[in-house]
């Protein structure tokens, strides 16, 4: 991939923002922020170009969120002098609308449809002037993969991407959308991002699947296993960030993407002192790391064994329900990245 060089990319921050001053005016743009870096970056970028009143950002935490998430988001576009700042709680909808469902791709449906759904309401809430501008995080990627560009198939293994939704296309028709980043790929985003003072620890954050934790609890999903699996997880990514590799950079950046999941299994085991032990039956959780280009194949990352051990440790002594971990050690193909 290409990775243009920093005075491009300022020389583009100049023309990102008078374009997105010439095209917005002084309408009000509303842009869909999910937490991960694309729609950081054009959080920070619209409230550079546009002043902070005449922006607002609508966050929906469907409650499949890693730990702290919804409470860095907010911090982090605080930060960045957001005043009209919408965060939508709705972990109870989404999980009573996924319950009793343990099909992947019904899963998906469910939540991209009720994701919409949702959206639609509260943007109907905000009593917008019926002129406003929605603004999305697209990058050059996501327009290949949903097949609106460069004629690759769309993927088929999984249903990805939400670049359209009824209210998308609608704006769409009447010339009101906005995505100050569909020309640019990952690297000028994290690139530009930078440049624009989003913080590292956003930047390099791995890949996030859009339906979230319900991907990473096979089979049916509770609040229970969303609160386990967020805890889990937690501990890994954290010990990631906090150990070195062989290459000297901490685990965490040189994985592509690492994460937690939470299996419909459970196992025996022992809790107690000695002397004391019972039987205990808890959860199994696999642990993913990979290397990747671009998610499309992959490559099992080599944890070093003493790492995987003592991370292992951590997890079954803070998180009493998880009895047992593993190490997924299938690439992709045969396997997908994502268990579900
Ligand atoms: P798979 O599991 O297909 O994952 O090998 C490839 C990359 O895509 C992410 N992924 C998703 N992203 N919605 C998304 O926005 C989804 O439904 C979805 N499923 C997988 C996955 O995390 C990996 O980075």
């Amino acid at each position: 991939m290409d990775t243009i060089i920093t005075d491009d990319i300022k020389a583009n921050i100049t023309s990102l923002t008078s374009e997105l001053k010439e095209k917005a005016g002084d309408k009000i743009v509303l842009l869909l922020v999910s937490g991960g870096v694309d729609s950081t970056v054009a959080a920070a970028l619209l409230l550079k170009a546009l002043p902070p009143s005449q922006v607002h950002l609508m966050y929906m935490d469907t409650g499949l969120m890693r730990k702290n998430e919804t409470a860095q988001v907010k911090e982090f576009l605080k930060k960045f002098g957001a005043e009209n700042l919408h965060i939508v709680m709705c972990e109870k909808e989404f999980l009573a609308a996924l319950k009793g469902i343990n099909d992947p791709e019904q899963k998906r449906k469910t939540i991209g449809d009720l994701f919409i759904r949702i959206q639609e309401r509260e943007v109907q809430a905000l009593n917008l002037n019926p002129d406003y501008f929605l603004a999305q995080g697209t990058i050059r990627a996501d327009l290949i993969e949903s097949g609106q560009n460069a004629g690759k198939k769309a993927n088929i293994i999984k249903s990805h991407h939400n670049v359209a939704s009824p209210l998308v296309d609608a704006k769409r028709k009447e010339g009101r959308i906005l995505e100050p980043l569909r020309s640019l790929y990952k690297d000028q985003v994290r690139e530009l991002g930078a440049l624009l003072g989003v913080d590292q620890e956003v930047l390099k954050r791995h890949p996030f699947p859009g339906p979230g934790l319900a991907v990473r609890i096979v089979g049916e999903i509770s609040k229970e296993k969303c609160d386990i699996l967020r805890e889990a997880d937690h501990i890994f990514i954290s010990e990631l960030k906090s150990r070195k590799g062989p290459t000297g950079k901490c685990l965490y950046d040189e994985i592509w993407q690492a994460f937690a999941v939470l299996l419909p299994v459970r196992s025996v085991g022992i809790k107690g002192s000695p002397g004391e032990e019972q039987r205990k039956y808890g959860w199994v959780l696999a642990l993913r790391a990979i290397t990747s280009a671009d998610g499309m194949s992959a490559e099992v990352y080599p944890l070093p064994s003493k790492d995987l051990l003592e991370i292992s440790a951590l997890i079954t002594n803070s998180v009493q329900d998880i009895g047992r971990v593993c190490y997924d050690i299938s690439g992709k193909p045969p396997a997908t990245i994502e268990w579900e």
